[in-house]
């Protein structure tokens, strides 16, 4: 099959259609389309195709227990893939759709096991991106895509990131542009009495609690099968350390002084702390600049040979809550190399 990286640019254009119906073409016939949505790009399958979810999972080098999302073109197509969706997660389905949110739900019978990594509960999202929501409309069905990285590296949120990871395992890329969000969908257990917040993400927990009139727990031991909770993930090649906001410079000095390359990230809130160090220092200008660049900066670091990320956590609330648990994640203890 021919991998080809396709800009379908504007998609009502006869070029733009083209390139959309070739990926629906490649998802049918059981191949592998990476596609913009507005956190992360993602790596899909035909949701309905065991053997074609079972690329996906070759491809990211992920163990096959771990659940991907199935994504729709709307809100209509829910009880398809869910067995009995909850009132409350109608509500927030209304509301936030299409957007940053997955809601976790009974898995439907047409759902494969190998979506679900054997769950009998299903993840499924309308993602707001104008490419994503083509790409679904012309396949008609669920696309089955979790990020396009390889298992526990930092998500993609360029179609170039995409390329230079997973490479020749995709059939086809649908470039749409840098992503508008950059942390990936809020993730929202609805299988229970009480709703909860199993990944902090794109939709905040004080929208969420506000369209719910409720509050929401965010517990923070999740179940093991949630891989964004292993200890170590979203991680770059270069080691992070976490510290408190006003100590970034001053680490950053002390390890480029030692001999590390080093790369800070100071939050929205310490812009104007005096930058002396020879290190490589990022400022985002708000949280959202923060979330939508996040990923991307890792990369960079990586890419300019840096070997020591200092970075602070932000205030946990608003999108801050989905930093700190990346930032958490990517200064995590590793597997023993
Ligand atoms: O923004 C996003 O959510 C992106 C874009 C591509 O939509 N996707 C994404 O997929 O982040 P992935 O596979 O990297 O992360 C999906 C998370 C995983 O932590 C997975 O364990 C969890 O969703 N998940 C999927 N199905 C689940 C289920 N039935 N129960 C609990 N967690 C589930
Ligand atoms: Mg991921």
């Amino acid at each position: 099959m021919a991998r080809v990286t396709a800009k379908p640019g504007d998609i009502d254009s006869a070029v733009g259609k083209a390139a959309i119906d070739r990926a629906a073409g490649v998802l049918r016939g059981g191949g592998l389309v990476a596609f913009p949505t507005e956190t992360v790009y993602g790596l899909g399958a035909n949701a309905a195709d065991g053997a074609a979810v079972a690329r996906v999972f070759q491809a990211k080098g992920r163990p096959p227990s771990h659940p991907l999302i199935v994504h729709l073109a709307d809100a209509e197509q829910l009880g398809d893939w869910a067995d009995d969706v909850p009132a409350a997660a109608r509500l927030l389905a209304e509301r936030f759709w299409p957007g940053p949110l997955t809601l976790v739900l009974r898995r439907g019978r047409r759902v494969p096991l190998e979506t679900t990594g054997g769950l009998e509960t299903v993840a499924v999202r309308v993602p707001a991106h104008p490419v994503a929501l083509a790409l679904l409309s012309a396949f008609g069905g669920g696309i089955a895509a979790p990020s396009a990285n390889r298992f526990g590296s930092v998500s993609p949120t360029t179609a170039g990131h995409v390329r230079a990871e997973l490479g020749a395992a995709v059939d086809v890329v649908l470039d749409g542009g840098p992503c508008q969000v950059g942390v990936e969908s809020t993730i929202v257990d609805a299988t229970g009495e009480a709703l909860s917040i199993l990944r902090p993400g794109g939709v905040t927990r004080e929208d969420l609690q506000a369209a719910l009139g409720r509050p929401l727990a965010v517990p923070s031991t999740s179940p093991v099968r949630v891989p964004g909770q292993h200890p170590s993930h979203y991680a770059p090649r270069a080691r992070v350390v976490l510290v408190e906001p006003e100590q970034v410079i001053a680490e950053a000095e002390r390890a480029q002084n030692s001999g590390h390359q080093v790369g800070a990230l100071l939050s929205p809130a310490f812009a104007d702390a005096e930058v002396k160090a020879h290190a490589v220092v990022a400022v985002p200008a708000s949280m959202p600049a923060y979330a939508r660049e996040l990923y991307a900066f890792l990369r960079e670091l990586d890419q300019r040979g840096c070997d020591l990320i200092v970075a602070s956590l932000p205030p946990e609330a608003g999108l801050g809550l989905a930093i700190a648990n990346r930032l958490r994640r990517a200064a995590g203890p590793r597997p023993a190399a």
